[in-house]
């Protein structure tokens, strides 16, 4: 069959988790190809909410997940996890790539580092270590999922990379790390989690033409490593084209692709957000939008839909058809804004400038549309008011893509599939 994509448009939180879940009832495997638990997708399923950090969103629909290659991971974190799923009395039919980074200690130690020496001018990142373990991969001294299941091979590499990490924790005047009761600790984990650990790319390439597999984004095109507003950015490739690096799988076997865009635009974090609104449109969208991050509670930066930066993030990632969420969040407004152009310098651009200098001083252009009431929790296009509707098409003919899906609300039910 194919291989099919959700991946988000903007600065991450977009939704990817619901729409996930929603895709997932027909999906046979859901795989994460980047990220960590930097990631946070929070998923509501009738009375129960569930906020997932690393293993795949399709695990609530009993789907066969997958972390691929290029993910990172914390054991520690993964083990909680699927302790948390198995308390909702879920047995995750998990598999983990052998390839995979290992977060160890010294990563978040570092990450924490860093961004203290950083001062006023951090990255504002979740301190998960993200940063510092694709460094190490990228470096060639990284730990890897099947290096925690050989002590003496694990024992081997720990040598070899220790005598550099101590050095450099003193340089920052971080502790030096214990380094027996390290390896006690992780081979500890690569116990618990060997049953999971196992080839993944061979998995799902023998998998990919008969089944549909679902690759699950984690973080959003604007946080990409490459394409998004640097350095203010995450350390891996969230992009479409992530997945075949992340996962091992080519990039013909990727049949559709599914951008999540949010009616708005969120940011966590640091770093330009040209249609950031400070005051009370800012102030309406976090509180009606409950804009707190799944993975460490800051409140998320809130701003007017940016079409320069989606259509950007369409062309980049090939999007076939848009999931539009949270267009609930507006109701209830008099007008809604949509920038279709940055002022730069006297001049108006279309383009999303790579320079973060130049988009720090970019001011948005508006066109304003006249507001609604009444779109939260509509199951049907055609039960949503004119206006949702009219926004709904400005955006679809602007960025000369379809929307396929329209969210209404957080829960499963609150979706609307459109008629192609
Ligand atoms: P992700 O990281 O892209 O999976 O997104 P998050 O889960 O971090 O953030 C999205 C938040 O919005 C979650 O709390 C969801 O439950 C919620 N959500 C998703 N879709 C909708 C929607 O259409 N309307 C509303 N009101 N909330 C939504
Ligand atoms: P999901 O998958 C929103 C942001 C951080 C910070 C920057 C770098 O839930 O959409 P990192 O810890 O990755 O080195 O931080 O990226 N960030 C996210 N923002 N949603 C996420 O994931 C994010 N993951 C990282 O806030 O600005
Ligand atoms: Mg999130």
């Amino acid at each position: 069959m194919a291989g099919i994509v959700i991946v988000g448009l903007q600065w991450g939180d977009e939704g990817k988790g619901k729409i996930t879940d929603y895709f997932a009832s027909q999906a046979d495997c859901v795989v994460r190809y980047q990220g960590g638990n930097n990631a946070g997708h929070t998923i509501v399923i009738g009375e129960k909410k569930y906020k997932l950090h690393l293993i795949p969103s399709g695990v609530l629909q009993n789907k066969k997940v997958v972390i691929g290659n290029g993910v990172v991971v914390d054991p520690a974190v993964l083990l909680k996890e699927i302790e948390m799923l198995r308390q909702h009395n879920i047995e995750p039919d998990l598999m983990v790539s052998d390839r995979a980074n290992v977060i160890m200690p010294f990563h978040r130690m570092l990450d924490g580092a860093e961004e203290t020496l950083l001062g006023s001018k951090k990255v504002g990142t979740t301190k998960r270590g993200i940063g510092p373990c694709y460094s190490d991969k990228i470096a060639r001294r990284g730990i890897r999922m099947h290096d925690l299941l050989n002590e003496e091979e694990f024992r081997e590499k720990m040598e070899r990379i220790m005598p550099i990490k101590q050095r450099i924790l003193e340089v920052y005047g971080l502790e030096k790390i214990d380094e027996e009761k390290l390896i006690e600790e992780y081979l500890a984990y690569g116990k618990e989690l060997g049953k999971y650990i196992g080839d993944t790319i061979y998995f799902l390439n023998s998998i990919i033409d008969e089944k549909e597999v679902l690759f699950e984004g984690a973080q959003g095109t604007l946080l990409d490593i490459d394409y998004g507003t640097y350095p203010f950015v995450t350390s891996s490739n969230p992009v479409t084209g992530g997945i075949c690096t992340g996962a091992g799988i080519s990039p013909k076997k990727i049949k559709r692709i599914i951008g999540v865009a949010k009616a708005y635009v969120t940011r966590v974090g640091m770093g330009p957000m040209p249609t950031e609104e400070k005051g009370k449109i800012g102030d309406f969208l976090a509180e009606k939008g409950g804009e707190i991050g799944t993975t460490t509670g800051r409140r998320r930066r809130c701003g007017w839909i940016d079409l320069v930066a989606l259509k950007y993030a369409c062309m980049i990632n090939g999007v076939d058809e848009i999931a539009l969420t949270k267009l609930d969040v507006l109701d209830g407004l008099e007008e809604i804004k949509v920038c279709i152009a940055y002022e730069y310098e006297g001049k108006e651009i279309t383009n999303f400038p790579s320079s973060i200098k130049i988009l720090e001083k970019c001011k948005p252009v508006y066109d304003t549309l006249p507001g609604w009431d009444g779109v939260k929790g509509k199951k049907k296009y055609d039960e949503l008011p004119l206006n949702a509707r009219k926004y709904v098409e400005y955006i679809s003919d602007w960025l000369k893509t379809s929307i396929g899906v329209i969210s209404t609300g957080p829960a499963r039910e609150d979706t609307i599939k459109m008629e192609s």
